[in-house]
């Protein structure tokens, strides 16, 4: 019986621009990405099973949203709904993903009262950092989103620890909505890919394993680390994977891993990884 507003799921997953250009190509069903797609496919049964009523999700802005304007360490999406980002090419013809303003606005509230001074953003696009997956997990947009952007792209970034923090204190401000309201936490990003320089295409799957082992059984290890530490282990773009420590972070304390698949390939090291809750563990 829940009750108070416990977040009910976590899914770590790449968001890489080709898991969008496969999806939009039709090409999920070939031989090279059938195994990837496959896992998504997981993800998405397994998310809509619990009939949830907001997806939280935690990524990176790409230049879309925000600019050299100004650009928050954090921020959060309090609107109705949120256009389809340009991203060179004309926006993908999704229509306007849903919001959830009350839910975002109270966590909005909660998490400055908790130290997390958020940005908050009442008019917003999303970029690639979620249209990537979301389609996938959530082909008919039937679940309302809470965008929450972290800062990986210009210095001075939040730490690991940092995202880590926030992370917590966003599981507590959910935990504090109306209890009937089933959330799904979700971190996009990564893992290994080095997108410039002499490194480009560089993949990393002994580090990426290690992380997919300590994301489930030692995730507070990872504190220690900067984001110095995961470019040189992973690649300097891998850093984004401070968005699932944000998503493990706000899950309840004892939640382990229900699947996890990785596949490296080409230039990157995809991932995807559902959490659950100590009583709501199912093995699949
Ligand atoms: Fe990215």
């Amino acid at each position: 019986m829940v009750s108070v507003a416990e977040v009910l799921a976590g899914l770590g997953c790449s968001h890489a621009p080709s898991i969008a250009h496969v999806y939009d190509g039709r090409k999920t069903e070939e031989p090279e990405w059938k195994p990837l797609f496959a896992a998504f496919d997981h993800a998405e049964e397994w998310l809509l099973s619990l009939g949830l009523d907001a997806l939280v999700c935690i990524y990176n802005d790409h230049i879309d949203q925000y600019s050299l304007d100004a650009w928050p360490q954090f921020a959060i999406g309090v609107g109705d709904s949120f256009e389809i980002a340009d991203e060179g090419h004309s926006p993908r013809p999704f229509p306007p993903v849903p919001g959830h303003p009350e839910l975002a606005s109270h966590l909005a509230t909660e998490l400055v009262a908790a130290g997390v001074d958020v940005t908050v953003a009442h008019r917003q696009v999303v970029d690639h950092g979620i249209l990537s997956p979301l389609p996938v997990i959530d082909d008919s947009w039937a679940v309302p989103i809470v965008p929450i952007a972290v800062n990986v792209i210009f210095d001075p970034r939040p730490s690991p620890a940092r995202c880590w923090q926030m992370g917590q204190a966003l599981g507590k401000a959910i935990a504090s909505f109306d209890a009937s309201t089933r959330v799904a936490v979700v971190g996009t990003g990564g893992l290994s890919h080095q997108l410039t320089g002499p490194d480009f295409g560089r993949v990393c799957p002994e580090w990426d394993r290690e992380f997919l082992r300590l994301i489930e059984e030692s995730p507070e290890e990872l504190l220690s680390y900067s984001l110095d530490d995961f470019a040189r282990l992973g690649g300097e773009h891998s850093v984004e994977i401070v968005q699932w420590m944000a998503m493990r972070a706000a899950l309840p304390k004892g939640s382990t891993t229900t699947f996890v698949f990785y596949y490296p390939h080409q230039i990157m090291g995809y991932g995807i990884a559902g959490f659950s809750p100590p009583a709501r563990r199912v093995e699949v």
